[in-house]
């Protein structure tokens, strides 16, 4: 069976309360649920992890990713920033694909440049959960 992590970086444990306008009223384990659900129908395996630090995302990374068939991410801030995060995404050489859940392209400037994306196949960005239910579907056909 395939087996994919799915990872969700800085602050994306307060969500349904965090900025609910942008990311909606649903709860991290709400997303849990949906990306179960979608993996459980793919007949994929997932391993779900979430932290608000980068060391802790890279560590967890490096322990799953290597023997993972991909990578599901939304890096949240740190994908504006963090040179590390995408060292590490290249290092893994697995298919990775970069999910928001907003459109980061249609808000503030510094959002629209993603420095892990360039690690990425693909990005999905604006579409919510279903954003993560279309990337797993993608990473499950390879
Ligand atoms: C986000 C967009 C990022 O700019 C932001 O820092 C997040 C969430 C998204 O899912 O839309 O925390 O990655």
């Amino acid at each position: 069976m395939k087996r994919f992590v799915v990872v969700n970086g800085p602050n994306l444990n307060l969500l349904g309360k965090r900025e609910p306008e942008i990311y909606g009223t649903r709860s991290l384990a709400d997303l849990s649920e949906v990306i179960s659900n979608k993996a459980r129908q793919l007949g994929v395996e997932v391993s779900l992890f979430q932290s608000n630090h980068e060391g802790e995302i890279i560590d967890f990374l490096q322990k799953e990713g290597p023997a993972s068939d991909g990578i599901l991410i939304n890096p949240a801030a740190l994908s504006h920033y963090s040179l590390a995060l995408y060292d590490c995404l290249v290092a893994l050489a697995k298919p990775v694909v970069e999910v928001h859940l907003s459109n980061i392209h249609a808000r503030e400037e510094f959002r629209s440049r993603s420095v892990t994306a360039r690690a990425a196949r693909g990005v999905v960005a604006g579409l919510g959960f279903k954003g993560y239910e279309l990337a797993l579907e993608y990473l499950a056909q390879l």
